[in-house]
Protein backbone atom coordinates (compact mmCIF):
# COMPACT_ATOMS: atom_id res chain seq x y z
CA UNK A 1 0.00 0.00 0.00
CA UNK A 2 1.13 4.14 -1.32
CA UNK A 3 2.39 5.19 2.83
CA UNK A 4 -0.02 8.13 2.16
CA UNK A 5 -2.76 5.60 1.51
CA UNK A 6 -1.64 3.81 4.94
CA UNK A 7 -1.19 7.29 6.83
CA UNK A 8 -4.77 8.32 5.31
CA UNK A 9 -6.87 5.15 6.15
CA UNK A 10 -4.72 4.14 9.81
CA UNK A 11 -7.85 4.83 12.23
CA UNK A 12 -8.61 3.40 15.58
CA UNK A 13 -10.51 -0.01 15.09
CA UNK A 14 -12.30 -1.69 18.16
CA UNK A 15 -14.06 -4.48 17.04
CA UNK A 16 -12.61 -7.40 15.83
CA UNK A 17 -13.11 -11.11 14.20
CA UNK A 18 -12.02 -13.49 17.09
CA UNK A 19 -11.76 -16.21 14.80
CA UNK A 20 -9.38 -14.86 13.01
CA UNK A 21 -6.10 -14.41 14.43
CA UNK A 22 -3.17 -12.03 13.38
CA UNK A 23 -0.64 -14.44 11.56
CA UNK A 24 2.40 -14.99 12.81
CA UNK A 25 4.46 -13.43 10.13
CA UNK A 26 2.15 -10.03 10.72
CA UNK A 27 2.67 -10.21 14.51
CA UNK A 28 6.77 -9.98 13.85
CA UNK A 29 6.27 -7.63 11.10
CA UNK A 30 4.40 -4.89 13.56
CA UNK A 31 7.65 -5.56 16.75
CA UNK A 32 10.12 -5.63 14.13
CA UNK A 33 9.12 -1.94 12.59
CA UNK A 34 8.18 -1.02 16.11
CA UNK A 35 11.99 -1.05 16.87
CA UNK A 36 13.25 0.94 13.95
CA UNK A 37 11.47 3.84 15.70
CA UNK A 38 13.52 6.49 16.79
CA UNK A 39 14.63 6.91 20.27
CA UNK A 40 16.55 9.76 22.14
CA UNK A 41 20.61 9.09 22.58
CA UNK A 42 19.13 5.50 20.22
CA UNK A 43 18.45 4.67 24.22
CA UNK A 44 15.79 2.26 23.03
CA UNK A 45 14.60 2.07 26.16
CA UNK A 46 11.38 0.38 25.52
CA UNK A 47 9.89 -2.97 25.52
CA UNK A 48 7.23 -4.96 24.35
CA UNK A 49 4.57 -7.50 26.05
CA UNK A 50 2.81 -9.47 23.73
CA UNK A 51 -0.01 -11.19 24.28
CA UNK A 52 -1.92 -13.78 22.21
CA UNK A 53 -3.39 -16.62 24.26
CA UNK A 54 -6.85 -16.43 25.29
CA UNK A 55 -5.66 -16.69 29.12
CA UNK A 56 -2.75 -13.87 28.42
CA UNK A 57 -5.43 -12.00 27.27
CA UNK A 58 -7.86 -12.87 30.06
CA UNK A 59 -5.10 -12.11 32.61
CA UNK A 60 -4.86 -8.08 30.40
CA UNK A 61 -8.46 -7.33 30.76
CA UNK A 62 -8.97 -8.79 34.28
CA UNK A 63 -6.00 -6.60 35.05
CA UNK A 64 -7.05 -3.51 33.28
CA UNK A 65 -11.13 -3.66 33.65
CA UNK A 66 -11.41 -5.55 36.70
CA UNK A 67 -14.57 -7.86 37.61
CA UNK A 68 -17.27 -6.29 36.53
CA UNK A 69 -19.79 -6.81 33.32
CA UNK A 70 -18.44 -5.27 30.63
CA UNK A 71 -19.32 -2.40 29.02
CA UNK A 72 -20.28 -2.30 25.03
CA UNK A 73 -16.31 -0.74 24.47
CA UNK A 74 -14.47 -3.78 26.52
CA UNK A 75 -17.21 -6.80 24.56
CA UNK A 76 -15.95 -5.20 21.01
CA UNK A 77 -12.32 -5.13 22.16
CA UNK A 78 -12.16 -8.24 24.05
CA UNK A 79 -12.23 -9.63 20.78
CA UNK A 80 -9.18 -8.62 19.67
CA UNK A 81 -6.35 -12.01 19.08
CA UNK A 82 -3.18 -9.74 19.59
CA UNK A 83 -2.18 -7.29 22.48
CA UNK A 84 1.20 -5.55 22.92
CA UNK A 85 1.72 -3.67 25.76
CA UNK A 86 4.85 -0.95 24.34
CA UNK A 87 6.46 -0.20 28.11
CA UNK A 88 9.08 2.91 28.73
CA UNK A 89 11.87 2.67 30.68
CA UNK A 90 12.84 5.97 32.46
CA UNK A 91 15.74 4.73 34.26
CA UNK A 92 17.06 3.55 31.00
CA UNK A 93 17.32 7.15 29.15
CA UNK A 94 18.87 8.60 32.43
CA UNK A 95 21.69 6.14 32.53
CA UNK A 96 22.21 6.43 28.88
CA UNK A 97 22.04 10.23 28.96
CA UNK A 98 24.57 10.20 32.17
CA UNK A 99 27.37 8.73 29.70
CA UNK A 100 29.85 10.73 28.31
CA UNK A 101 28.72 11.91 25.41
CA UNK A 102 25.67 13.66 27.09
CA UNK A 103 26.96 13.70 30.32
CA UNK A 104 23.90 14.76 32.69
CA UNK A 105 25.90 12.30 35.46
CA UNK A 106 22.97 13.99 38.02
CA UNK A 107 20.57 11.92 36.46
CA UNK A 108 18.52 14.60 37.03
CA UNK A 109 14.72 14.61 35.63
CA UNK A 110 14.11 18.60 35.13
CA UNK A 111 16.86 18.30 32.76
CA UNK A 112 14.40 16.79 30.29
CA UNK A 113 12.33 19.09 28.73
CA UNK A 114 9.54 15.85 27.87
CA UNK A 115 9.25 12.28 29.15
CA UNK A 116 11.15 10.89 26.21
CA UNK A 117 10.90 7.29 27.43
CA UNK A 118 7.43 8.05 26.65
CA UNK A 119 8.06 9.63 23.39
CA UNK A 120 9.99 7.14 21.97
CA UNK A 121 7.39 4.13 23.24
CA UNK A 122 4.63 6.47 21.70
CA UNK A 123 6.35 6.31 18.37
CA UNK A 124 6.78 2.30 18.38
CA UNK A 125 3.48 2.50 19.07
CA UNK A 126 2.45 4.77 15.82
CA UNK A 127 4.96 2.35 13.68
CA UNK A 128 2.90 -0.55 15.02
CA UNK A 129 -1.01 1.40 13.69
CA UNK A 130 0.81 1.81 10.31
CA UNK A 131 2.04 -1.26 9.65
CA UNK A 132 -1.55 -3.08 10.40
CA UNK A 133 -3.48 -1.14 7.97
CA UNK A 134 -0.61 -1.82 5.55
CA UNK A 135 -1.04 -5.26 6.39
CA UNK A 136 -4.90 -5.32 5.96
CA UNK A 137 -5.30 -5.34 9.22
CA UNK A 138 -7.02 -3.10 12.32
CA UNK A 139 -5.57 -1.77 15.83
CA UNK A 140 -6.12 0.45 18.58
CA UNK A 141 -3.94 2.23 20.69
CA UNK A 142 -5.76 2.72 23.99
CA UNK A 143 -5.04 3.54 27.87
CA UNK A 144 -4.16 1.49 30.64
CA UNK A 145 -5.72 3.38 33.72
CA UNK A 146 -3.40 4.66 36.48
CA UNK A 147 -4.57 2.64 38.94
CA UNK A 148 -4.53 -0.53 36.94
CA UNK A 149 -0.68 -0.44 36.06
CA UNK A 150 0.59 -1.97 38.88
CA UNK A 151 -2.07 -5.02 38.36
CA UNK A 152 -0.72 -5.49 34.80
CA UNK A 153 2.83 -5.50 36.12
CA UNK A 154 2.09 -8.19 38.60
CA UNK A 155 0.15 -10.31 35.77
CA UNK A 156 3.12 -10.58 33.49
CA UNK A 157 5.93 -9.70 35.75
CA UNK A 158 6.89 -6.72 34.33
CA UNK A 159 10.07 -5.20 36.54
CA UNK A 160 9.04 -2.02 38.62
CA UNK A 161 11.24 0.46 36.33
CA UNK A 162 8.89 -0.63 33.12
CA UNK A 163 5.49 1.47 32.45
CA UNK A 164 3.05 0.61 30.12
CA UNK A 165 2.42 3.62 27.89
CA UNK A 166 -0.05 2.18 26.69
CA UNK A 167 -2.10 -1.15 24.62
CA UNK A 168 -1.99 -1.72 21.18
CA UNK A 169 -4.91 -4.31 20.04
CA UNK A 170 -4.24 -5.89 16.48
CA UNK A 171 -6.83 -8.03 14.73
CA UNK A 172 -8.84 -7.92 11.76
CA UNK A 173 -11.77 -5.57 12.13
CA UNK A 174 -15.53 -6.81 13.39
CA UNK A 175 -18.66 -6.00 11.58
CA UNK A 176 -19.78 -4.08 14.87
CA UNK A 177 -16.89 -1.43 15.27
CA UNK A 178 -17.60 2.03 16.32
CA UNK A 179 -15.85 5.05 15.54
CA UNK A 180 -15.28 7.45 18.59
CA UNK A 181 -17.56 10.16 19.56
CA UNK A 182 -14.42 12.13 19.79
CA UNK A 183 -14.52 12.88 16.01
CA UNK A 184 -17.28 14.84 16.34
CA UNK A 185 -15.41 17.35 17.32
CA UNK A 186 -13.81 17.14 13.33
CA UNK A 187 -9.88 17.31 12.34
CA UNK A 188 -8.47 20.33 12.82
CA UNK A 189 -7.38 21.66 9.82
CA UNK A 190 -3.66 22.51 8.55
CA UNK A 191 -4.40 26.42 8.70
CA UNK A 192 -5.96 25.96 12.47
CA UNK A 193 -2.43 24.70 14.36
CA UNK A 194 0.30 25.24 11.78
CA UNK A 195 1.90 28.99 12.10
CA UNK A 196 4.88 29.61 9.56
CA UNK A 197 7.69 31.60 10.76
CA UNK A 198 6.06 32.63 13.77
CA UNK A 199 2.90 31.85 16.03
C1 LIG B 1 -2.52 8.56 23.82
C2 LIG B 1 -3.83 8.02 23.29
C3 LIG B 1 -4.73 7.42 24.15
C4 LIG B 1 -5.93 6.90 23.68
N1 LIG B 1 -6.75 6.25 24.54
C5 LIG B 1 -7.86 5.64 24.05
C6 LIG B 1 -8.66 4.84 24.91
O1 LIG B 1 -8.37 4.68 26.10
N2 LIG B 1 -9.75 4.24 24.37
C7 LIG B 1 -10.09 4.37 23.04
O2 LIG B 1 -11.07 3.78 22.62
N3 LIG B 1 -9.34 5.13 22.20
C8 LIG B 1 -8.24 5.76 22.68
N4 LIG B 1 -7.45 6.51 21.82
C9 LIG B 1 -7.86 6.69 20.41
C10 LIG B 1 -8.43 8.08 20.13
O3 LIG B 1 -9.74 8.17 20.63
C11 LIG B 1 -8.40 8.31 18.62
O4 LIG B 1 -7.07 8.24 18.17
C12 LIG B 1 -9.01 9.62 18.20
O5 LIG B 1 -10.37 9.69 18.55
C13 LIG B 1 -8.87 9.85 16.70
O6 LIG B 1 -9.47 8.78 16.00
P1 LIG B 1 -8.64 7.88 14.95
O7 LIG B 1 -7.37 7.48 15.61
O8 LIG B 1 -9.55 6.72 14.66
O9 LIG B 1 -8.36 8.75 13.76
C14 LIG B 1 -6.25 7.02 22.30
C15 LIG B 1 -5.34 7.63 21.43
C16 LIG B 1 -4.14 8.09 21.90
C17 LIG B 1 -3.16 8.71 20.92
Amino acid sequence: MEFAEVVRRRRMVRDYDPDRPVPPEVRERLLEHAIRAPSAGFSQGWAFVVLETAEERDSFWAATAGEGAPDAWLTRMRRAPLLILPLANKSAYLERYAEPDKGWTDRDEARWPVPYWDVDAGMASLLMLLTAVDEGLGACFFGVPVERLDAVRAAFGIPAEYRPVGCVSVGYPGTDDRRSPSLRRGRRGVDEVVHRGRW
